[in-house]
């Protein structure tokens, strides 16, 4: 028995924008051509940082194929394109001191090709690869930055910024702060310090906000009148689920969603500062381990003014779900390095791929808490199940489940704009290397030519922009044994 009806079938807003993403590092390889100077990432690579030793030296050639590239997104029948700008190519040693006019022209040529098949170029300024000339230099650990970074905005704006309304300062700060900086288990660049050293990554969020906040400054004062584009910065977004009706439990995944998501959203969207949680449970602890300052830097009232308000949408990225268990005792203690999850004060439990209640209530809860900022899904995919290739089914479920989700959302009354698949092709997945890929285009990186082929999931994808609709499919006994953690057989439809 079929158990579709009309009412499964969802209809997106006539103004929604459907969109796919890259980011540089991961696609356009070409890492020594034409002038570009070695970001963290080329030097964490070739260090041997990634899996297999994988490096993006080539990824998906992206420098050299743009043009099929556009193809592709073109054959998806979106509206906006989502990629990044890598600093090093067009700033080599970071500043404006340097100009790289063939990287320029690289990203001149791609935007104007954009526009002319009238699709939307949305930039993201940071997506983690910063030039290792800045990092030589302390990186983001270095008040120093905040300048680089307005600068790098301000050149952007200015030589991309008539054709380009739509800038992204910075791409997930939580990931590129605790796996670059904090000796996480899947390291990321620049990945140097190691898990003693549990001060950093709070700082280099601090910096990330204030860099970003003042990008955001420079945009609004010197372009956005002239321009008349919009500027917001990417979030990650996750529900927290207690393992347990446990005090504890429930107290733990409360803590999480302060640490990893509102700290970096109410700065930005609420008042300016962080969250009371927040800074009460880093001191309280950094007082028991008898020492005489916080980990946590202090936002001044200057910098509140600075931050709050400093965006014009919110961009999110959703992958999943977390369930979260307080730390047992003597579970984590300041030698064994995890001071991290001692001011957390719980543990990710377990990973979700394919959880689009979550994502739902994510977004329902950020319009509790922030209000009607509008709300662009700048990421949201799955990497290819073991045994899937062309054939993925497993992302048509994935994605049908979460493009119902933000469906359902707006239904709620949720600001969303629009939705951005990750991503458009297969590509260097960072510390996974080649081995976890999220195309609904296959690249393969066996082939000089570096070939694309549309999965099916790609022929899904443009099905439902083009109806602008989605038809939701009720969950068979199948998936459940499969799949999804959250799901236990009496939520199940009989068919
Ligand atoms: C988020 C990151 O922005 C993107 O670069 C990455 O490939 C995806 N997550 C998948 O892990």
């Amino acid at each position: 028995m079929s158990l579709m009806s009309e009412k499964d079938l969802y209809k997106f807003p006539d103004d929604f924008k459907f969109a796919c993403a890259t980011a540089a590092y991961q696609v356009e390889g070409a890492f020594n051509e034409d002038g570009r100077a070695a970001s963290i990432w080329d030097t964490f690579t070739h260090e041997g940082g990634s899996a297999n030793h994988d490096t993006g030296d080539i990824a998906c050639n992206s420098y050299h194929l743009w043009k099929r590239d556009i193809e592709m997104i073109k054959s998806l029948g979106v509206q906006q394109y989502r990629f990044s700008i890598s600093w090093p190519r067009i700033l080599p040693d970071g500043t404006t001191k340097n100009v790289n006019q063939k990287g320029v022209d690289y990203y001149k040529n791609l935007v104007k090709a954009l526009i002319n098949e009238g699709i939307e170029p949305m930039i993201t300024l940071f997506h983690w690869d910063l030039p290792q000339s800045l990092q030589d230099r302390g990186g983001f650990i270095n008040p120093e930055i905040i300048q680089n970074f307005a600068d790098f905005a301000r050149f952007c704006f200015k030589t991309f910024g008539d054709s380009v309304k739509f800038w992204i300062t910075f791409n997930e700060p939580i990931i590129f702060t605790e796996m670059g900086h904090c000796g996480h288990p899947w390291e990321h660049a620049p990945g140097a310090f190691g898990k003693h050293n549990q001060w950093i990554h709070y700082w280099v969020a601090h910096n990330i906000m204030l860099a970003h906040a003042h990008a955001v400054k420079v945009y609004r004062e010197e372009f956005k009148e002239k321009q008349g584009g919009q500027i917001g910065i990417v979030q990650v977004l996750s529900d927290y689920y207690p393992m347990t009706h446990k005090k504890e439990d429930e107290e733990a995944a409360e803590s999480m969603r302060y640490f990893f998501q509102e700290r970096f959203l109410q700065p930005i969207y609420g008042d300016g500062n962080y969250p009371e949680h927040v800074k009460n449970r880093i001191w309280e602890n950094c007082k028991k381990q008898g020492r005489i300052t916080s980990r946590l830097p202090e936002i001044t009232e200057e910098e509140k003014k600075l931050i709050k308000g400093s965006a014009d949408f919110i961009g999110v990225n959703y992958y999943l779900s977390h369930r979260v268990r307080a730390l047992e005792d003597g579970e984590a203690n300041i030698a064994s390095g995890n001071v991290l999850d001692i001011d957390i004060g719980g543990k990710f439990s377990d990973w979700l791929n394919d959880h689009p209640d979550g994502f739902r209530a994510s977004l329902n809860l950020f319009k509790k808490r922030y209000g009607d900022i509008p709300i662009y899904i700048t990421e949201n995919g799955v990497r290819d199940s073991p045994g899937e290739g062309l054939h993925d089914p497993s992302r048509i479920k994935y994605l049908r489940g979460h493009l119902v989700a933000v469906a359902q959302a707006i239904q709620d009354g949720v600001n969303v704009k629009g939705y951005t698949v990750w991503s458009l092709m297969d590509n260097f997945e960072w510390g996974f290397g080649y081995d976890r890929k999220y195309g609904i285009f296959q690249v393969d990186f066996n082939d000089p030519n570096r070939k694309r082929t549309p999965k099916e999931s790609a022929e899904f994808f443009k099905n439902v922009v083009k109806t602008r609709s989605v038809q939701a499919k009720s969950v068979s006994k199948e998936d459940v044994l499969r799949g999804p953690p959250f799901l236990v057989p009496d939520e199940v439809e009989e068919p």
